[in-house]
């Protein structure tokens, strides 16, 4: 049975953390202190007992709270080298990583500031590291469609360093629908298309996701198990799901990792790969949730095998890239 030397050592494949949510307490408060920032909290210890959330919109008011203290280009490349850090010790070897330009943007930060830093950031641990990785614009869904095609704008001039455009925030009453339009424009500009779409909204919306918008990969989608039609097309298609397990508990989409349906939706047969969402908010980056997993759920060393090999062909790798991830 799967040991935590054998977790530590399977070779990581990250598909779904947003940037903004690798910001630990510690760089938080040396980000405010250089930038000269107050954060309405006396200490690390303090701002971390306030990650006890009731749900998806809890968290993300501490989370935008949190983003304020990124400001210069520097900033946003220490934000990825401290992640990297933590990939190279949980052999993690390819990220694909979210970033919420309009969180930025909406608060006077330059476009051009966020995706400059994130991507020298991320060039400088592929040297240093050797983990490969790619870049998507993920629009903010509590703004407006036309938000979105005006960040979709902004990002022209850096075409070449994004890979994909993705949908993240508050999902109940923001439906996929409402930025039809919007991933429209991205799709004839050639980029790869992902959603948050089942995570606390319903079936319907992982629907709307793959029909309306044309996505290649539901993020969370663990709604998916309510409507059988769904599951069954999501298998014959092999629409891959970026499963977050901490982020579901710490958000109490399940009460427990035991009542996590992941095992209903490896039974399934479906592409189901495992993520870390926001790990200094959710307890934990890939490692973390791979233990938390293997001890509720006791996965077999076959579908630990199986979640790496997902992660791989779910990947918008280069197919040489995949080759040597294997
Ligand atoms: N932004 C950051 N994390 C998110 C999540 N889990 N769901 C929706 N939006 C997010
Ligand atoms: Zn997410």
């Amino acid at each position: 049975t799967p040991t935590p030397k054998f977790l530590k050592s399977l070779p990581k494949i990250e598909l779904h953390m947003h940037i903004e949510g690798s910001l630990e307490p510690e760089l938080m408060f040396s980000l405010a202190q250089r930038n000269g920032i107050d954060l309405p909290y006396d200490s690390v210890d303090a701002l971390r007992q306030a990650y006890d959330f009731s749900n998806l919109q809890s968290f993300l008011d501490l989370y935008y709270q949190g983003a304020n203290v990124l400001q210069t280009e520097q900033d946003f490349v220490d934000l990825a080298m401290a992640y990297l850090g933590r990939c190279q010790q949980q052999n993690v070897r390819h990220v694909e990583i979210f970033f919420d330009p309009q969180t930025h943007t909406e608060r006077g930060i330059a476009f051009e500031t966020v995706i400059n830093g994130l991507h020298r950031g991320f060039m400088q641990g592929k040297k240093q590291y050797g983990i490969s990785f790619e870049l998507i614009l993920c629009f903010l869904r509590h703004l407006s469609e036309d938000s979105a095609l005006n960040t979709l704008e902004q990002a022209q001039p850096f075409r070449d360093k994004i890979t994909g455009v993705g949908l993240d925030s508050s999902e109940l009453g923001h439906p996929p629908e409402k930025f039809e339009r919007a991933f429209a424009a991205a799709r004839a500009q050639g980029y790869r298309l992902v959603a948050h779409a089942g995570e606390e909204g319903p079936a319907d919306y992982i629907w709307q996701a793959l029909q309306l918008l044309q996505v290649e990969r539901i993020d969370h989608g663990v709604a998916c198990t309510e409507d059988p039609a769904l599951v069954q097309y999501l298998v014959e298609q092999r629409i891959p799901l970026t499963i977050c397990p901490n982020s579901n508990v710490r958000l109490r989409v399940f009460d427990t990792m035991a009542d996590h349906n992941l095992r209903e939706l490896l039974d399934a047969g479906l592409k189901v790969t495992l993520n870390s969402d926001d790990p200094a908010y959710f307890g934990g980056y890939m490692l973390e949730n791979y233990q938390n997993v293997q001890n509720a759920l006791s996965l077999t060393q076959a579908q630990w095998m199986q979640l790496t090999a997902n992660a791989i062909d779910a990947s918008f790798a280069s197919d040489g890239r995949k080759a040597a991830l294997y």
